[in-house]
């Protein structure tokens, strides 16, 4: 029987361990501060892979951001709504959530992606993009690379991930509709025995 976990049971697994290793990674917090000098108090913003709610949608609340979060695990739904009550946090799916409202003013999606297969990821982009209100922005990060179901060992668990190159993240926001202001990549290295050091990948985007 294979020993490779779903998303959610790895991250159900991880709980707030995740936060202990990768809660304070500084592209992720430049991107918040990019992102919240931007937004006007009220916005609308949905955070895709919401984890514990730190350091995401804590940065959104105090910015006075009315937060949705959503993440496939429940441990991490209950955690977060443990750590940031003024925000709303659901158990769903990125592949299948349907959002309510029109639009938000802001899509957030911190390393929400790695773990389904490469067409996955693609759709995954051009439904989160097109919950993006006009004049709204959308910012994410991942590990980029032209990476199709590759089984690895991470923090402790067998995983089968998957991810698009640099160019193919950029040509996919563009394509559904998105003007790229800014990316760049920056190497992590975790104090963690378990992890290993990572490639990120930021994207800052808004929706003319
Ligand atoms: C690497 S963690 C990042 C958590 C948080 N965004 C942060 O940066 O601290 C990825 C999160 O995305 C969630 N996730 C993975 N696949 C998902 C999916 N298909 N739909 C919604 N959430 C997902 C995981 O459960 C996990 O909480």
């Amino acid at each position: 029987m294979s020993g490779r976990k779903s998303a959610a049971e790895v991250f159900d697994a991880l709980g707030e361990r995740y936060e202990d290793v990768f809660g304070r990674v500084p592209g992720q917090l430049a991107a918040l501060q990019w992102l919240t000098e931007r937004l006007p108090r009220g916005a609308r913003v949905l955070d895709v892979g919401s984890g514990t709610g730190r350091p995401t949608a804590e940065a959104l609340v105090r910015a006075g951001c009315a937060v949705t979060g959503i993440d496939v695990s429940a441990a991490m739904v209950e955690l977060a709504r443990a750590r940031v009550p003024q925000a709303r946090f659901e158990q769903a799916d990125v592949r299948t959530y349907a959002p309510g409202s029109a639009g938000f003013d802001a899509v957030c999606a911190f390393f929400p992606l790695l773990v389904m297969d490469q067409p996955e990821v693609a759709e995954a982009l051009d439904r989160m993009a097109s919950w993006v209100a006009p004049g709204g922005y959308f910012v994410m990060a991942t590990v980029p690379g032209d990476i199709r179901g590759l089984d690895i060992e991470w923090m402790g668990h067998e995983v089968t991930v998957s991810s698009l190159s640099t160019e193919d993240h950029l040509a996919r926001l563009a394509d559904a509709g998105l003007e790229v202001l800014h990316h760049h990549t920056a190497l992590f290295r975790p104090g963690d025995a378990l992890a290993v050091p990572e490639e990120h990948l930021f994207c800052y985007a808004r929706r003319p």
